[in-house]
């Protein structure tokens, strides 16, 4: 396995995507390891990732330096190898500067990482690599014993190696895909270099998880809260087949879910796998708690605090359940460096509603927990979920209770049910779906006047919202096209009595949010 160290870049995630890609396994550490950790982690080859921060600065960041004494490769990234190339006597100059964007690098001949690997070859000979950089900071002085590997005008030292050691620094950045070249040049470095075997596939991932479930759980009983989203799905299929009936699924529908959610859930899990799915049907209950509620985050509030409180019955009427199941991905248990050094910002996103009491007596079985999202999609698949199921879009916990704005009232949640069904169902056939992060239908509680026929109509108006974005931190709204835009429109009025009027939400995040409350 790989090790990566986070030096608090925004793209150190990335990095770890595109090595799993390749099929090799690797992990993201923060850069304050000691050596130890180092040492017992044991690598077959170190990757040193980028950081907001400057080496020259006192204070700044360092590898551990176990990591330059195990006799591994080390592969140091943008800060990675200013830092590799500071902490073995070279010399690193700030500047204010900052080089952002494309630039072609040029080859020198030699080190093992860049062979036969270009873009372009210009006239008198030299080969070219399109390269995306983004620094301020430059190495001047490469230390002893390292060559150079590519420059470029503004930055002489854009690439080194110590090919005798297998140290090896780029200033450019390969995990971004606009670096053309980037997927083979890590591939280079884990596979070639360091020897790795691709085998981290989702078939090998699906079943290690499922002989690691087994051999935690034995023949004790597991229960878990499927929600019907992605993450609860996968646990839920992998479960099932890791320790079959030992699993208990509780599904609450809490009356603001999606057209049909509820019978689709458990018609999937218990009519199709044969998962046992204890539903619950709690829509009065959950109405009835927010009745006169306007407040988006009481209501939130609500929502959460009462499938707490369901979940927690449902747990008491179990006997001998000893584990509690839960979708936790890597993403969430990532410690970032960037927290540390305090430079990067982390934006956190809602906590999922269906967050557990912390004084529920379970062992924890988290089967998803060293998987990024596209590898639990593609795990999903591997275990036959549909890839419709896979790859929807992410629901909030809440669900139409933040999306009906103001009180929420059973009418209200109907209609707003059925207007988004027909969004989806026009994304889905127009192939925007999958072109689209997020999409779903907002419900306005107040009227506007219309006109069907000879009557007038005066009746409520529903918003449409889609949105396309890599991390829901910032999203740019879909410039569906207006065709769809006036077919899922004219669809909507003229098939839902109770709306007279649709809007197309064009406010990107921010200062707009993705959900209306
Ligand atoms: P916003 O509206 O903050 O949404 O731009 C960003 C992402 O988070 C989802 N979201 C939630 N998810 N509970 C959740 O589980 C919530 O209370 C919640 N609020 C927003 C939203 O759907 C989008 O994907």
């Amino acid at each position: 396995k790989i090790l990566i160290l986070d030096f608090g870049s925004q793209y150190t995630q990335l990095i770890a995507r595109r090595v799993r890609e390749i099929g090799v396994y690797c992990e993201v550490r923060a850069f304050d390891m000691t050596d130890q950790e180092v040492i017992d982690f044991d690598p077959k080859g170190v990757i040193l990732a980028g950081g907001p921060e400057s080496v020259p600065e006192p204070g700044s960041p360092r590898a551990p330096e176990a990591v330059f004494n195990l006799g591994v490769p080390v592969f140091g990234i943008c800060y990675g190898m200013q830092t590799m190339a500071e902490q073995l006597g070279g010399k690193v100059q700030g500047s204010e500067v900052r080089e952002f964007g494309y630039a072609q690098i040029r080859k020198h001949d030699g080190p093992s990482l860049f062979d036969d690997i270009q873009d372009h070859v210009a006239n008198n000979g030299i080969a070219l690599l399109d390269v995306w950089m983004s620094h301020g900071d430059k190495v001047v002085a490469m230390p002893e014993e390292f060559t150079l590997m590519a420059s470029t005008d503004s930055c002489p030292i854009a690439a080194m190696a110590n090919e005798t050691k297998k140290f090896y620094g780029v200033q450019f950045h390969p995990e971004v895909t606009h670096t053309l070249q980037g997927g083979r040049i890590l591939s280079r470095f884990v596979v070639d270099i360091c020897g790795c075997d691709t085998l981290w596939t989702p078939a090998n991932i699906a079943q290690d998880a499922i002989e690691r479930m087994q051999a935690q759980v034995g023949d004790r009983k597991v229960l878990l809260a499927l929600s019907g989203g992605v993450d609860s799905s996968v646990v839920a299929a992998l479960l099932h087949k890791a320790i079959g009936s030992q699993l208990t699924c509780v599904f609450v529908d809490n009356g603001l879910l999606r057209l049909n959610e509820g019978d689709q859930v458990m018609k999937m899990f218990a009519d199709n796998m044969g998962v046992k799915v204890i539903r619950v049907d709690a829509e009065d209950l959950f109405l009835g708690k927010l009745a006169g509620e306007a407040d988006p985050e009481v209501k939130r509030k609500i929502i959460g605090n009462t499938f707490i409180d369901i979940f927690d019955d449902e747990a008491g009427k179990l006997t001998d359940v000893d584990f509690l199941a839960q979708g936790t991905i890597y993403p969430d248990v990532i410690e970032s460096a960037a927290s540390k050094t305090g430079k990067a910002h982390v934006i956190k996103s809602h906590h999922n509603v269906g967050g557990l009491p912390e004084d529920m007596q379970f062992e924890l079985v988290e089967p998803l927990r060293e998987l990024f999202k596209d590898e639990v999609r593609k795990l999903g698949l591997e275990l036959g979920l549909p890839y419709d199921m896979v790859y929807r879009h992410p629901f909030p916990g809440p669900g139409l209770g933040v999306r009906i704005l103001g009180e929420v009232k059973k009418d209200y949640a109907d209609i707003l049910r059925r207007a988004d069904a027909i969004f989806i169902e026009e994304l889905r056939r127009s192939g925007w779906y999958d072109k689209t992060s997020q999409a779903f239908a907002v419900f306005l509680p107040v009227k506007s006047v219309g006109v069907v026929g000879d009557g007038r109509r005066y009746e409520y108006v529903v918003a449409l919202r889609a949105v396309e974005t890599i991390d829901f931190m910032t999203a740019r709204w879909a410039h569906l096209p207006y065709e769809l835009l006036e077919t899922v429109s004219g669809r909507i009025i003229n098939e839902i009595e109770h709306i007279s009027r649709v809007t197309y939400d064009v406010s990107s995040k921010p200062p707009a949010t993705i959900e209306w409350e």
